[in-house]
């Protein structure tokens, strides 16, 4: 598959997207929202991709949100099929049986801080800086920012950032549960690399169970979370990698998974 606003590269069992729009800032025209949904195709189908990292292309953003020259347009009707369809990508990032883990290098603001938030984990770079400006633009957040962003931290700080459109630093981002981890810039790519290969060492169908069941949080009551749960349990203990890991350690031995 041809992409022209995002480049793929496939290696070690991560799937690397980046989103090469540096001279926009890498906005999320729609055209890239639609490769964006592709490449998401394309992963799902590819057995040697375990996980995916999304990052933005140049040092300066991750992604500075949706393209603001496409919004400008937009009438009502549009305005809302645009916020369907963004919608509609993240959320398939959200529930994409891989693990995908947003490195936010440089700003990541409205629909970019939308995007690392439909990631299931975030680390970003010392200069990293979040934020939901788009009433400074007489809109809200519209793929997903105000349900998303107040699940993480919040309804009480999450209405302060949308409401004030203020940016937040990358430290600010880590106390407040935003992201995971802070590296230096220099070291963001080698750190979320690190992360990965340690996630990609494990039997993947445990790692993928495990993302589904963590994902159910956010639409399930406790009793029918601890259900499925206990129901995903089950599953892993019919897999090949259940008995090698068991026995792996019993026998005190590393065990080779198989992601069967
Ligand atoms: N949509 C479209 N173009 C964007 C963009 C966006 N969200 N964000 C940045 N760009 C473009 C700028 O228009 C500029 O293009 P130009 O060189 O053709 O004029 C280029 O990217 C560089 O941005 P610039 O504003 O010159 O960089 P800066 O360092 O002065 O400021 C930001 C950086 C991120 C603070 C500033 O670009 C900004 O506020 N962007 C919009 C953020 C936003 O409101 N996002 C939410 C959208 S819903």
């Amino acid at each position: 598959m041809e992409f022209k606003n995002l480049l793929l590269r496939k290696a070690d069992g991560l799937g690397w997207i980046t989103i090469n729009r540096p001279d926009k800032l890498n906005a999320l025209n729609h055209a890239t929202l639609v490769e964006l949904k592709n490449i998401f195709e394309e992963l799902k189908n590819n057995d040697e991709v375990y996980s995916v990292i999304i990052t933005g292309s140049g040092e300066k953003a991750f992604v500075a949100g949706a393209d603001i020259a496409e919004l400008n347009k937009l009438n009502m009707i549009e305005g809302k099929k645009i916020a369907e369809f963004g919608q509609s990508v993240f959320n398939t990032i959200e529930n994409f049986e891989k693990p995908v883990i947003a490195a936010v290098n440089g700003f990541a603001l409205g629909g970019g801080c939308e995007l690392a938030l439909a990631c299931h984990f975030r680390v970003a770079s010392e200069n990293a800086k979040f934020g939901q400006p788009e009433v400074n633009l007489g809109i809200i957040p519209g793929y997903g920012g105000t349900q998303r962003l107040a699940r993480l931290i919040g309804s009480g700080r999450a209405m302060e950032m949308i409401l004030t459109g203020d940016m937040i630093d990358a430290n600010e981002a880590l106390r407040i549960g935003l992201v995971n981890k802070v590296f230096p810039a220099s070291e963001l790519q080698a750190k979320v690399f690190e992360i990965a290969q340690k996630i990609n060492s494990k039997g993947q169908q445990a790692i993928r169970l495990a993302v589904k069941a963590v994902k159910a949080v956010d639409k399930m009551n406790l009793n029918e979370g601890l259900d499925f749960e206990a129901v995903l349990f089950g599953l892993c203990c019919g897999t090949e990698d259940f008995k090698e890991g068991t026995s792996a350690f019993l026998e005190k031995r590393k065990p080779a998974f198989k992601n069967k």
